[in-house]
């Protein structure tokens, strides 16, 4: 089902458009903005999320935000269509549509200035764009050259997101807001806009915002891959890393910031060093590093079972397919390469989730338990904890209580 613009009232007037709003980023932000008083239409493409977020439903888990969305539709201040021309219905533009790597982990640059270059034809001069999704640095600069070339004369900020998924409506309130701009006037016009969530606004060039988004996701992504190559040296060495990590941490400040192990995964963090890799020429050894050890822990879990058990006579079962705990995403969620791997080695894997909806395949917890010779922990999600299991378990996580050894 889709909605066009008149449907929404083209004479409605809103404060903030937000193209890619039916996304995992775009939706929270726009009910952050209406929660705060603006008018916000979402355009989208997908007639899907149009069709969940006007019947008041989110179209994901995002703890918080139903309500908060289901009162801005009553207040008639949020509305989503997946007509082009709601491009044209507002000062303010924001921009979130989805960023991701190709299969040979290429970003593509233009996959922004393309959308915006269709959405020109509804534009006006004296818009202000704010492009949100995470971008290939220099992505802002095209973005400025391509309305260049369709005569339109519009400001241009970038000002990442920094939410983590799921923790949204807290955090778009309380993170300070990057704002990357050109001159002062275009960075106070953002800030403004931003000043809706909070007081707190950082001031950056949109170079400089660029390459601070994805600093932040690198930093992550190596941080785990640190914690993920500790782990396999303790593990393949029959010692536990939980133990031995909470122990070298405790009222430690220089070492408090070691993440526990598990799988660094979802949609974000592999994707966003490969565009720093891809950014400075694949001259980026520390990253390169990070994904070999980061997508090589499912090998080892499953290299570890195998050293121990005939796998091709098992039922093994995955317990959590989501790529974080408390999520129903599964995008680039590790569980699933699991799921591969084990499916060529193991005579049957069997994977459950008490939160993803999207997977036909998952089967219940119970069933899982009574029929797998092995478990995986895939995802820590609370039902997890101190489960009893009475077959072999792999929980790189710890979230069964016994321990990480492999
Ligand atoms: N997911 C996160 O936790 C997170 C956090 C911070 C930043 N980001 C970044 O935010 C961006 C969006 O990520 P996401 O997870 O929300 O992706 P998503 O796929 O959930 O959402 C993108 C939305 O854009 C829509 N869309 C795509 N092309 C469009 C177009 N031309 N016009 C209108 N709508 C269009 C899609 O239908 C979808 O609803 C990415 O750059 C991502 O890296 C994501």
């Amino acid at each position: 089902m889709s909605q066009s613009v008149s449907q929404v009232d083209p004479r409605s007037t809103w404060d903030i458009v937000i193209i890619g709003g039916g996304g995992h980023v775009g939706l929270p932000l726009a009910i952050a903005f209406a929660d705060r008083g603006a008018r916000v239409l979402i355009s989208d493409t997908s007639a899907a999320a149009v069709a969940s977020v006007n019947a008041g439903e989110m179209p994901f888990l995002e703890r918080d935000a139903e309500p908060k969305l289901r009162r801005a539709l009553a207040a008639g201040r949020l509305s989503a269509t997946t007509d082009p021309a709601a491009a044209g219905l507002a000062d303010v533009i924001v921009v979130v549509i989805g960023t991701s790597v190709d299969e040979h982990l290429n970003p593509d640059p233009h996959a922004i200035p393309r959308a915006l270059a269709q959405a020109s034809e509804h534009m006006r001069d004296g818009q202000l764009v704010i492009l949100r999704s995470t971008v290939f640095p220099g992505v802002t600069r095209l973005v400025e050259r391509t309305f260049a070339q369709h005569r339109l004369k519009v400001d241009v900020a970038f000002c990442p997101e920094r939410i983590a998924e799921g923790n949204a409506m807290v955090e778009l309130f309380t993170l300070p807001q990057l704002v990357g701009a050109r001159d002062d006037r275009v960075h106070e016009r953002a800030a403004k806009v931003f000043r809706l969530l909070t007081d707190r606004i950082v001031t950056l060039d949109p170079e400089e915002a660029e390459l601070a988004k994805l600093f932040t996701n690198n930093w992550r992504y190596l941080k785990f891959a640190v914690a993920n190559q500790f782990y396999m040296i303790a593990n393949s060495n029959g010692l536990d890393f939980e133990r031995i990590r909470a122990a070298l941490a405790d009222s430690y400040p220089r070492a408090s910031d070691l993440p526990r192990a598990g799988f660094a995964a979802g949609p974000c963090l592999l994707k966003d060093t490969m565009q720093l890799a891809a950014f400075n020429d694949n001259n980026y050894f520390l990253g390169h590093s990070a994904m070999l050890i980061n997508e090589g822990l499912p090998l080892h879990v499953v290299q570890r079972l195998e050293a121990a058990y005939d796998l091709s006579d098992m039922t093994v079962g995955i317990l959590g397919m989501a790529f974080k705990a408390t999520s129903d995403d599964t995008r680039s969620s590790l569980s699933y390469k699991l799921k591969r791997i084990l499916a060529f080695k193991a005579r049957r894997v069997l994977c459950t989730d008490p939160y993803v909806t999207t997977d036909l395949n998952l089967v219940p917890l119970e069933k899982v338990l009574a029929e797998s010779d092995a478990i995986v922990v895939g995802a820590p999600h609370p039902h997890y904890r101190n489960l009893r299991v009475d077959v072999p378990v792999a929980d790189v996580w710890g979230i069964l209580g016994g321990g990480v050894r492999i």
